[in-house]
């Protein structure tokens, strides 16, 4: 199967890629808002303190993503490499892009994401540099971000489309 995966930390553009690859004809899921269709409560589970709850959510919607027909997917800043749904992504046909950012070029973009709230910025940041090297080993390609626009970074994901799929 031809489709690759946007994975990286809030803020780096997975959700803003994704209507790149749309707008360029692919078929795209975006497994944010299919937990946002199924129960439009669920991100208030991780302010609430039940991201157990959340993630168990998440992957049950990744799984049945995973078994649609899509091109291009977006997935939640939580999926890496020991997310409960890995297992499932690794043994699909998937391949990972890892959107890379720094914390600093981020900043400012995820104020309202529901578990910057509950951590605070100071455990977010933590959080952020914990996971970074769990998306490096989940993904198949690293495509960097920082005082790049959306056009150029849409350039590279599609030329690792083509460099796989042509
Ligand atoms: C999360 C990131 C969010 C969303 C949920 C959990 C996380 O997605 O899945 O709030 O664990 O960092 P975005 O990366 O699209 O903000």
């Amino acid at each position: 199967m031809r489709r690759l995966g946007l994975i990286g930390f809030s803020g780096s553009g997975k959700s803003s890629l994704l209507a790149f690859a749309l707008k360029s004809g692919f078929k795209t899921v975006d497994t944010d808002s299919l937990i946002e269709k199924r129960d439009p409560e669920a991100f208030k589970l991780l302010e609430n303190g039940m991201e157990d709850e959340f993630r168990a959510l998440e992957t049950s919607v990744i799984s049945d993503a995973l078994k649609s027909d899509f091109d291009f997917a977006a997935f939640g800043g939580g999926i890496h490499f020991v997310h409960p749904a890995w297992k499932e992504i690794y043994e699909s046909s998937l391949k990972l892009v890892y959107l890379r950012s720094s914390f600093g070029n981020l900043a400012g973009r995820f104020d309202e994401r529901p578990l910057c709230r509950k951590l605070g910025m100071k455990d977010y940041e933590m959080l952020f540099r914990s996971r970074c090297p769990l998306y490096e080993k989940a993904a198949a390609f690293v495509v960097d971000t920082d005082g790049r626009g959306l056009n150029e970074i849409w350039s590279e994901v599609f030329e690792i489309w083509n460099s796989l799929f042509q």
